[in-house]
């Protein structure tokens, strides 16, 4: 804890916008902002609705909800056309297929307008959306669609090789998003019938507690999970995009995250939009002077992002900075991994903005810990829960521990944008739950004395590899059905631009050469069997791997190789 920065970095005039941060805190009650949805008052639910249709039937119909920018696309549409455009997806869905209220229906495409078109649609069909990252190959594409008994996904012509149709006998229909789609029985031209389609829809109404987004996410073991969010997280993700991403109506609001990842979802779509903002949304790969010149086109006011990210266009120094005009930013966030105090320490020397950091998970479907625009900040600080949150480090039995102590993050349990459900798996939901009182977060923290959460890092095996979330146990699953490979530990490894990188330690079967091509023929394998992101970056051979006498990986004990660090008890470990 010695080493962490404590230097307070204070508010600058005229960021407040939580005038009372602690009288809040103590005041707030969730229901105060159920008064903001219009099913306050008509009792009927659907997300789709209040994000897009209220807006479109106000002052905002002309508004600009989306700017969508890529290599080839350059798009504008007002709440207006949002309204058209989502009604044409979800006649499109319903048309096509026998989707219906709590089916499930994926999304595995790129960033484009269609990609969002689809999500809203869906969601007026009353639908559960899950929505998968491009990356994903065949294996990880399977696990999901198997796991959810998905009835339809949407995709392109590219990705459909990763779509094991025949492997998935729930799954009716594939709509694709391309260009001379062949149809057949199973296989739907989106655009073609989009451009078809009526723009009038009566969203399907349904209630608070019935499900939105299905988010797979990963722990240290197992498969990946389920993540079922519900119609009343809108209540926490608008009051959060007002709180903290402090929208106001002239705003122009960028998150960097595709909507594979949760925070693509609850601040790429639903909490911007619930509360009538402009985003830009831009599409491919990252890269230093196209992001810059998008703040600058867009005039980019409010920006949330990773500290992967700002960790690259740190490196890519600070005269290119100088090429663009970044003038418009007014508040920036970041989200996913610790926010390293050199990288605040950027944000202020080059921008002239103290980037505000955010910490929530997949489970908690909004922002739980923050640093509000009208707080002071401590670098490497979380911030302070959002209020109406209640968040506390307590030991393995729950007991609430003093500040300045190192525990398990975690909170109260029944904040409105909760999970509602491990997608079937009611045992893993259970087990986040210490007492049935306490949602047991997976990160180590403390408190200081004035309230602020400071990270300490997992308390499980789980790698935060530039921002994304990697199960070790799905990677060495997959290392080890390469025909070289005996068995296999995956750890992360620390790294100075991705947070961590992940590391791999194999056993080799006999008549296999250690040599430099096998590694790179593992690194593809996985590569090509799970997600670019989840592949090793780098992998050392061992003759045997430490195991428990049952016969578990010890991953905590490579990792103590690994950084050369004491390894702890070994009583469970075979001879
Ligand atoms: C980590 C992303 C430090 C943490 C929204 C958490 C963070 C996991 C922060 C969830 C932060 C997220 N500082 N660590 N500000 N934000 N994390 O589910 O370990 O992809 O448990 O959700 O990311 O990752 P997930």
């Amino acid at each position: 804890m010695a080493t962490m920065e404590k230097s307070i970095i204070p508010v600058k005039e005229g960021d407040f916008n939580l005038a009372d941060y602690e009288k809040t805190a103590k005041e707030f009650r969730w229901e105060d902002a159920e008064k903001e949805f219009s099913w306050y008052e008509s009792g009927k639910v659907n997300i789709a609705y209040e994000a897009v249709d209220r807006h479109a039937e106000s002052f905002r119909k002309n508004k600009v909800a989306l700017y969508y920018k890529d290599q080839n696309r350059k798009e504008a549409y007002t709440y207006g056309q949002m309204k058209r455009m989502t009604n044409k997806a979800a006649n499109v869905l319903k048309a096509h297929s026998t989707l219906d209220k709590g089916d499930r229906m994926f999304i595995f495409m790129p960033r484009s307008p269609e990609l969002y078109f689809a999500l809203l649609g869906g969601l007026k069909l009353g639908t559960i959306v899950g929505p998968l990252f491009e990356a994903f190959m065949e294996g990880a594409v399977f696990d999901r669609l198997d796991d959810s008994e998905a009835k339809a996904i949407i995709t392109t012509p590219d990705l459909l090789e990763r779509v094991p149709v025949d492997r998935l006998p729930k799954l009716e229909k594939v709509f694709l998003v391309g260009e001379n789609i062949e149809e057949t029985d199973k296989i739907v031209d989106f655009k073609k019938h989009l451009k078809e389609a009526s723009a009038h829809f009566e969203p399907v109404w349904l209630g608070k507690e019935d499900g939105t987004v299905l988010h797979y996410t990963s722990g240290s073991t197992g498969r990946p999970k389920g993540v079922l969010h519900v119609q009343y997280a809108m209540v926490q993700q608008l009051q959060t995009a007002k709180w903290v991403l402090d929208l106001k109506e002239t705003d122009v609001y960028w998150c960097t995250a595709d909507p594979g990842w949760v925070t693509g979802t609850a601040y790429g779509v639903f909490g911007p939009m619930l509360a009538g903002a402009t985003s830009l949304i831009v599409g491919g790969r990252f890269k230093t002077e196209e992001w810059y010149q998008a703040i600058e086109d867009y005039g980019v006011t409010v920006w949330y992002s990773a500290p992967t990210a700002f960790r690259m266009l740190m490196g890519a120094g600070n005269e290119l900075i100088k090429e663009f005009d970044l003038s418009s930013l007014r508040h920036v966030l970041s989200v996913g991994e610790p926010l390293n105090p050199e990288v605040v320490k950027w944000g202020l020397e080059v921008f002239d903005k103290r980037i505000h950091d955010t910490w929530w998970m997949t489970e908690t479907g909004a922002q739980m810990i923050v640093n509000f625009a009208s707080m002071p900040i401590k670098p490497g600080s979380m911030g302070k829960p959002v209020p109406g949150i209640e968040a506390a480090i307590v030991d393995d039995q729950g007991k609430v521990l003093p500040p300045n102590s190192m525990g398990n993050l975690a909170l109260k349990k029944g904040w409105p944008a909760m999970m509602r459900k491990i997608w079937n798996n009611q045992e893993k939901y259970d087990s986040y739950f210490l007492n049935n009182e306490w949602y047991v977060s997976g990160d180590s923290a403390y408190m200081d004395e004035d309230g602020y959460f400071w990270f300490q890092g997992r308390v499980d095996d789980v790698i935060m590899t530039s921002g994304e979330r990697v199960g070790p146990f799905e990677v060495e699953s997959k290392l080890i059905e390469h025909p070289a490979i005996v068995e296999a530990g995956v750890i992360g490894k620390p790294d100075p631009v991705r947070g961590e990188i992940i590391k791999a330690f194999v056993a080799l079967y006999d008549g296999y050469e250690p040599t430099d091509e096998l590694k790179e023929d593992i690194r593809q394998f996985v590569k090509k069997g799970l997600a670019a992101h989840a592949a090793p970056r780098e992998i050392e051979f061992k003759d045997k791997l430490p195991k428990t006498r049952s016969g578990k990986i010890m991953r905590r004990v490579l990792k103590a190789w690994e950084l050369d660090l004491p390894t702890g008890d070994l009583s469970t470990m075979e001879d």
